[in-house]
């Protein structure tokens, strides 16, 4: 799929995860056979401000390419303005936020409030095509609640405000992140627009990935939640993609290996104290569903060390061994 004038060679991308998909899970993602990333939402004004946080969460690592930086807010100069900031780093896309259900960004305007005001959606896109000379692109849900789906008419005027490609998460604002995804509202879109189309929602596994992309007619999909603790699941994405073969989630030993893999790279780019923090949901993520994880819930919630997280994964390990 070409987004403007870069290439993405592949087949999924991993979707914006505020708090989640930050540098070190995105690089693993790519390892991982991710072939384009999107960084955590950053707030414009917070950019626009000079706010260290907001410029950090838009480091990219030398692997994250392509990757899209992408920027909230609901002013369509200060969204230029943090467009700039954003194109500076280096990315190849600067991506949009209108789906975000958050009370504290949709409350303020931001994300998918902007659904509920298609002509200040399509003034914001506008306003980012001009500023920078990297493609913009807009993520978007299906609408804001089930009397106002929207998808197809905000769809077409970011594409006349120059929106280089759209990604659609198939469910409204009301809805949050609860099931089910409607895959036919991103093929509207996809038959209503000429730019690509990203389908998002629900990808958990190959065959969620093959039916997104078969029952929509998206050009590319974006995987999320089905991710976390799982960076694997490109790869089995991709290999079932290319091949029809479905390969096995990796044996328990490597999944703790990439486990602290994960949470070493946390700690080197966040530093121990908030990097042990932060392995604590990724940690739960990682050891969901196997055997033991129950009982070491407690332990991971207190995570303090690198160690502690060794003993946890070994623990892991012997429970699957005598189960
Ligand atoms: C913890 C979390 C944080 C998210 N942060 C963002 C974000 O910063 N920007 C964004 O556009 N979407 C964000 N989303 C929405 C996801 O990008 C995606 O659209 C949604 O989770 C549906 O895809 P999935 O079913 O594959 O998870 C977030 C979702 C989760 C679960």
């Amino acid at each position: 799929m070409k987004i403007g004038n870069f290439e993405i060679k592949g087949y999924a991308a991993l979707a914006p995860m505020a708090g989640v998909a930050d540098r070190a899970c995105r690089e693993l993602c790519i390892e991982f056979g991710a072939a384009y990333v999107v960084t955590e939402m950053v707030s414009s004004k917070g950019l626009t401000m000079h706010d260290r946080k907001s410029d950090s969460l838009m480091m990219l690592g030398e692997t994250e390419k392509p990757a899209a930086v992408q920027i909230f807010g609901c002013d369509p100069q200060t969204m230029a303005e943090a467009a700039k900031k954003a194109a500076a780093t280096g990315c190849q896309a600067v991506d949009i936020n209108m789906g975000c259900p958050a009370p504290k960004i949709a409350g303020n305007g931001g994300g998918s409030a902007l659904m509920k005001d298609p002509d200040l959606a399509a003034r914001i896109t506008e306003a980012c095509v001009k500023a920078i000379d990297l493609p913009v692109t807009v993520k978007i849900r299906s609408g804001w609640d089930e009397n106002n789906i929207n998808a197809v008419h905000m769809a077409k005027l970011l594409e006349s405000a120059g929106a280089a490609a759209i990604t659609v998460h198939g469910r409204t604002r009301k809805q949050m992140y609860a099931p089910p995804v409607n895959l036919d509202i991103i093929k509207q879109v996809k038959d209503a627009v000429s730019v690509p189309v990203i389908g998002n929602g629900d990808i958990v596994d190959p065959e969620s990935a093959k039916n997104m992309y078969e029952t929509t007619g998206c050009d590319f999909i974006m995987i999320g939640r089905g991710a976390l603790g799982a960076p694997w699941l490109f790869d089995r994405v991709n290999t079932y993609l290319e091949s029809g073969i479905i390969i096995p989630e990796p044996p328990i030993e490597e999944r703790m290996e990439i486990m602290i893999r994960h949470i070493s790279k946390l700690c080197e780019y966040k530093g121990d104290y908030i990097g042990m923090r932060e392995a604590r949901k990724h940690s739960g993520w990682y050891i969901k569903g196997v055997r033991g994880a129950a009982a070491l819930r407690q332990e991971i919630g207190a995570l303090e060390t690198m160690d502690q997280l060794h003993a946890i994964a070994e623990k892991v390990i012997k429970a699957s061994v005598t189960n």
